[in-house]
């Protein structure tokens, strides 16, 4: 058997700084391949003779590291011709330092470690292999601190020191290969302006609110030291802003060599749009110094979509930045204040929209695989995977994020068609269900949980975070919807689904007996127990805009119920000044019950609202990515909140779904998924002007563009060899369409 690789970690625990791993190695002979393979507890670069290899950072990336750490593969055929140095740095990352909010760190370790080996092939065919293990120096680094929160301290005066020969490190998880997507550096944004803020600040504006770092290339005395915060918004006055990280520091140092220097952190990243120079050993400040580079999962641009207002435009900007922002490696709320983690509610959510932007089927692979492996014995899903709490604590098993185990899957088969993947992923799916199953006192129902509800709705009270919508009713409304998409993926995959078809049933009965009476839901629920839920579900409301935009999406009512239900939806939303009051749970598939029921203009109406709440009330405000708050920012210039404010929540952004699905009206079919069939049924209106828009889809690009020319629509359409097109256009007209290109025209629509 080969001789396989140690952990191993400094022989002195080296707390906040990076340490550096080092061995020699000399090829016996003609190298004839060289594969080097490395992961880490912490976050890894590799070098060769001092050269970075690979084009990845934050490796080995974040998973449930409980369970498995991936590692990573790279050819280094070229660089192993002759003897060399390997070296890794090694920093915190998600695995030692905080994360989970700041009160927690050594969550998963209390240690960084690495692993790794060098496989050589010879051209004779023999085979070498070099391993970590106490054979290797350990040296101290220049970064003598990192934190993925808190940023990080480059300190190139700092003596670098032999610590001494590295130990053996116990560390209980499984070495996966790497299973999402490689993290990269994709963008780099030049400075727009330099700012004098009122409070004297010297400002740095990158145009863009993004998640990565800024690299600074500066020559400068021996000691100079640059110190860096960062901020996503200027405030009322003008002045730096920094209230809304709360705990997370997000601070750059550097500190000069005194020759030519470029700096940038290794083991942390920051969500930003300003950077304050706090220090600057320079006099002037020369944009040209500062990029800012945008970090996120190497995931390929699938979709495109422009249309004839500038403000949607600037809306589908700020989607896909909120995307690229929080698509590192694991899919989470914010990338700036001290949390970043991996909020399954917000997944679900967005994840739909997700799938048309990029390609994120690796990315989804990994993830739901550790939400698989999270998950308790029970079925539970907790609100945040990789679970990272401190101190014992978990979030709650709520509503509408733990339901990411069924809806996640769904969504990535109707964009992917892996079957394999689905099928992999339906044991996870059962479970769940079955836990709703047993969850409280009901059989049929979800009741008495504690969730986090139709989370920053504006019906509840608008200053607070509950939404007015009974948690019971959501948690039994999303128990009859996931338990649906997990009947439509066991007989996808050909399994006798009768039982939970049933149950399917059994819920449905039971919702429409409990919580709705003539068609309608009821007022008001009152609590049939748990006294925690007093607190996190006051309003207990059923007559909301979201309950009854699940009822329809869900399909809890009779057919011959939606009209009434779908009018009464457009007589709150008018009656609230054409604005919604839905959150988290509700607006998601709020434009969809609009559109489906008959009220498409009133959909338009909403998309095109721009006072809060509404979509485009942060583009007139200046947004460049999405608000966790409708008006995070509000009219008078205040903020929400210091502590819950952030500027790059994509949540909200799930509405390209109804964007790109129904106003331009690209979309795929579960009968045969991935695009294979795909329904075009466009939804033109004049106030677009235009909607252009395209998927990259598996089977090639799938393109839809309708126009106005007076009163007549123009539809050109292109679908690829091989994939068939179901077609319906608003006068009813229906066609199947093959690959090719079309042109059709309607005349006369009251659009
Ligand atoms: C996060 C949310 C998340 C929520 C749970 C917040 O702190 O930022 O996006 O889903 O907690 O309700």
């Amino acid at each position: 058997m080969r001789i396989k690789a140690k952990w191993i970690t400094s022989p002195r625990d080296a707390g906040a700084a990076a340490v550096t791993f080092k061995k020699s190695f000399r090829p016996q002979k003609p190298v004839s391949r060289a594969v080097l393979y490395a992961s880490a507890m912490g976050v890894y670069v590799p070098y060769i003779n001092g050269q970075k290899v690979g084009r990845g950072v934050l490796a080995p990336g974040w998973t449930s590291y409980r369970h498995r750490v991936q590692y990573q593969t790279y050819d280094v055929t070229d660089a192993v011709q002759g003897k060399i140095e390997l070296s890794f740095g090694v920093g915190q990352g998600w695995a030692v330092g905080y994360i989970g909010y700041a009160d927690t760190n050594h969550f998963f370790a209390d240690r960084t470690a690495l692993w790794g080996y060098l496989d050589v092939t010879y051209a004779d065919g023999t085979t070498e292999r070099m391993i970590t293990d106490e054979s290797w120096d350990v040296y101290t680094s220049a970064i003598i601190s990192s934190e993925i929160y808190h940023g990080e301290t480059i300190d190139l005066t700092a003596p670098i020191t032999l610590i001494g020969k590295a130990v053996e490190r116990l560390v209980e998880t499984s070495l996966i290969p790497q299973e999402g997507e490689w993290i990269t550096e994709q963008e780099r944004l030049a400075p727009v302006e330099i700012i004098h803020t009122p409070a004297g600040e010297t400002v740095i504006d990158f145009g863009q609110n993004m998640t990565g770092y800024v690299e600074v290339r500066v020559k400068g005395e021996r000691g100079g030291r640059i110190v860096l915060h960062h901020a996503e918004v200027l405030d009322h006055e003008g002045n730096f802003y920094t209230e809304n990280y709360r705990a997370a520091r997000n601070e750059n140092v550097f500190v000069l060599s005194g020759g030519e220097d470029v700096f940038k952190p290794l083991y942390s990243f920051q969500g930003f749009r300003y950077v304050k120079l706090v220090e600057y050993p320079f006099d002037t400040v020369d944009p040209n110094c500062f990029r800012a580079v945008a970090v996120h999962s190497e995931m390929k641009r699938t979709g495109h979509f422009v249309c004839g207002n500038e403000k949607i435009n600037q809306l589908y900007h700020n989607i896909i930045w909120g995307q690229k922002s929080n698509y590192l490696d694991v899919p989470t709320d914010c990338p700036q204040r001290d949390e970043r983690l991996g909020w399954t509610g917000d997944t679900q959510v967005f994840c739909r929209t997700a799938a048309i932007n990029y390609d994120v089927e690796k990315f989804f692979i990994k993830w739901l695989g550790d939400v698989a492996l999270e998950q308790t014995r029970e079925g539970a899903v907790y609100g945040i995977v990789p679970h990272c709490l401190g101190k014992g604590n978990r979030t709650r098993i709520s509503a509408a994020w733990g339901d990411v185990a069924c809806i996640a899957p769904w969504q990535m088969y109707l964009a992917y068609g892996n079957r394999e993947e689905l099928r992999k992923n339906l044991p996870m799916m059962k479970k769940w269900v079955d836990y709703l199953h047993s969850a409280g006192p009901e059989e049929f129902l979800w009741m008495d949980g504690v969730h986090y509800g139709d989370w920053l709705a504006m019906d509840g009270n608008p200053e607070e975070v509950r939404g007015a919508t009974s948690n019971d009713l959501i948690a039994s409304a999303f128990f009859a919807y996931s338990t649906e998409l997990l009947v439509k993926a066991g007989e996808v995959l050909g399994e006798d689904m009768t039982y939970y078809r049933k149950l399917y049933d059994k819920v449905v009965e039971a919702f429409r007996i409990y919580f709705m009476k003539d068609g309608m839901p009821l007022e008001y629920y009152p609590l049939t127990g748990n006294e925690q839920n007093a607190k996190a579900d006051p309003f207990r409301q059923g007559m909301t805009q979201t309950a009854i935009v699940l009822i329809l999406h869900f399909g809890l009512c009779k057919e011959d119920e939606r009209a009434a239900l779908a009018e009464k939806l457009a007589e709150m939303i008018r009656a609230n000044g054409n604005r919604m009051t839905t959150g988290f749970v509700g607006t998601p598939y709020l434009l969809h019950a609009l559109s489906d029921n008959g009220y498409t203009d009133l959909a338009y109406t909403l998309l095109l609202q721009e006072k809060n709440p509404s979509w485009l009330y942060s583009v007139t405000h200046g947004a460049t990515t999405m608000w966790e708050h409708w008006n995070s920012l509000k009219e008078d210039g205040t903020f929400w909140s210091k502590s819950m404010n952030s500027f790059n929540h994509y949540a909200y952004g799930a509405v390209f779904d109804w964007i790109f699905g129904v106003a331009v009206g690209i979309a795929p079919v579960a009968e045969a998924p991935a695009y294979k069939t795909v329904r075009i049924a466009p939804h033109p209106n004049k106030v677009l002007g235009f909607a252009d828009a395209s998927i990259d889809s598996r089977q090639g690009k799938i393109r839809v563009h309708w126009y106005y020319k007076g009163d007549t629509v123009y539809y050109e359409i292109e679908i690829p060899d091989g994939v068939t097109a179901n077609l319906t256009l608003p006068s009813g007209y229906s066609e199947t369409l093959a690959g090719g290109s079309y042109c059709f025209a309607e005349y006369g629509l009251e659009l």
